[in-house]
């Protein structure tokens, strides 16, 4: 049977696998790399990690699935989106990418909007506001603050871009990641020449855009050798990490819908027309299968806020997993269920790292409301998790409002491994949620990309059908739906009272 590699390039490490034609997965492997801030606010890594994972992951996956190389008949890239590696004439790395969650580009998100007439126009070219994690502030403020490095600067790519052209020698990238970068016309799935214009960027910068089953190019002799393949193995488009995880997740269909419990939480839905949330709360990209669009809502930290507690919180919940061999989250969710949902009114925002849907603000902030003498720490782990889940639940809402059919929610990342958070998933939601049979996410969906546009399935859409089930779901409990149901609106109208604040706060910061 014909094998197909997924390479996804995450942001705390990359992962590959081996899938075989019929979605069994023969083997995986990841290697992590570090990230780094130089200033608060800055994020970027080394490209060459990228690089280096990537040869190392695919010689693991290829001893541990003991797969000939005359067997991997198709290659799939995905992910994290809106890095920028800026290459030179010679083809080499000019500085360390600036990555999705860099908040370094404030001024530059305000310039763009102006320079196009207002956040409207902008909108209506490229289907999106401009946000600090996408590439196009990326790059002007390269243009502003090092000049000598933008004058050096000969090709913009994308972090799977930047692994793809390593593999294949060509500059290439995929509707799905290009439309974050926020230069791509959505609804054309083609650059956006007006814009580019308006913000003096060369066209010549960017890489040529396929849809992502489209075959980019071939691995070349030299990648081969260092891979341990054949060369000239298609490398088709791929998709950024969330397109790609929703077809790993067979959201490829309208009324599907995910909601990913991950460091950030994505809310993801397919659509078959361009829609357009006229006040840019969820992003408008276009989707990895052909001719189709996603709507998809960001969480900044979603499973993040519970990574945050066990990092700073639980060292003895930490210690007490190690000995008996358990998850920590295992026994942090299990102190959790003790209280009662809503939290005999305590309330968690989770905007530790500032929020994107559907408040787009960096200043805003993490906090607890609505603490008494009778909380302790079950109810400060619980009201964690449904602050992160309400976050969700907002994205659900402006999806909703949006008029796209939300029929089945299915439910991936950690917070679909825990039975605990699942439940109160589909409590808060108010909804029925389902889990599926696939659990490796972009890598998989990239290896799914791979396997139908070489041709071994007709579309990404057969492909998702003959691969991928659902094996289970949980209903929302009537009694924690009701509290659900009366608590949501007031988690809302805690940010509206604290917006104001979290300026102030932000100021009283800057000048200190
Ligand atoms: C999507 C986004 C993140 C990154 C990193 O818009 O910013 O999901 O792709 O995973």
């Amino acid at each position: 049977m014909a094998v197909f590699l997924g390479i996804d390039i995450g942001t705390s490490g990359t992962k590959t696998l081996a899938m075989q034609e019929d979605g069994t997965i023969l083997a995986s492997a990841t290697a992590e790399y570090p990230l780094m801030s130089p200033r608060p606010g800055w994020s970027e890594q080394d490209p060459e990690d990228w690089w280096d994972a990537t040869i190392a992951t695919v010689k693991k996956v290829l001893k541990a699935g003991k797969i000939k190389p005359d067997d991997v008949s198709g290659i799939g890239l995905s992910g994290q989106m809106h890095g920028s590696v800026f290459l030179d004439k010679q083809h080499n790395i000019i500085r360390h990418a600036l990555l999705w969650n860099d908040q370094r580009t404030a001024e530059e998100c305000v310039e763009i909007e102006n320079k196009v007439g207002g956040r409207a126009k902008l909108i209506e070219m490229v289907a999106n506001p401009a946000l600090t994690g996408f590439t196009a502030p990326k790059i002007l403020w390269l243009q502003k603050n090092e000049p000598k490095n933008y004058s050096k600067t000969v090709q913009v790519l994308l972090p799977k871009d930047f692994v793809r052209f390593r593999l294949t020698g060509e500059f290439a990238t995929d509707v799905s990641d290009a439309s974050g970068t926020l230069l791509l016309d959505v609804r054309n799935r083609q650059w956006c020449k007006p814009l580019l214009d308006k913000l003096d960027i060369k066209a010549s910068l960017l890489p040529k855009v396929y849809e992502s089953e489209d075959i980019t190019g071939t691995l070349s002799d030299s990648a081969a050798k260092l891979l341990g393949l054949k060369k000239g193995i298609p490398v088709v488009g791929g998709a950024g990490d969330q397109a790609a995880g929703a077809v790993g997740n067979g959201i490829v269909k309208r009324g599907i819908i995910s909601a990913t419990m991950g460091t950030s939480g994505v809310v993801f839905a397919h659509s078959d027309d361009v829609q357009i949330d006229p006040t840019g709360r969820v992003h408008t990209f276009c989707h990895a299968v052909r001719g189709k669009w996603h709507v998809m809502g960001v969480v900044l930290s979603a499973g993040g806020s519970l990574q945050w507690y066990r990092n700073e919180f639980a060292e003895t919940e930490v210690a007490a997993a190690r000995k008996i061999k358990t998850d920590p989250y295992n026994i942090i969710t299990e102190q959790a269920a003790e209280a009662p949902p809503g939290c005999e009114g305590l309330f968690f925002l989770p905007y530790l790292t500032g929020e994107r849907t559907p408040h787009a603000d960096a200043n805003a902030r993490g906090c607890w409301i609505g603490l008494s003498l009778r909380h302790g720490r079950s109810a400060i782990i619980r009201s964690i998790m449904e602050g992160a889940t309400y976050a969700m639940r907002d994205s659900l809402e402006v999806i909703n409002e949006m008029r796209i059919p939300i029929r089945e929610i299915r439910l991936s990342g950690g917070g679909a491994r825990s039975e605990f958070w699942r439940q109160m998933q589909a409590d808060v939601y108010g909804r029925r949620v389902s889990v599926i049979n696939a659990e490796e996410g972009p890598a998989f969906g990239a290896a799914l990309l791979a396997a139908s546009g070489t041709g071994k399935y007709k579309s990404v859409v057969e492909a998702c059908s003959a691969t991928i089930k659902v094996t289970g779901s949980t209903d929302p409990q009537a009694e924690a739906k009701r509290i659900y149901t009366k608590s949501y609106p007031m988690y809302g109208r805690l940010y509206k009272s604290l917006k104001s604040d979290f300026v102030e706060i932000a100021k009283i910061v800057a000048e200190s």
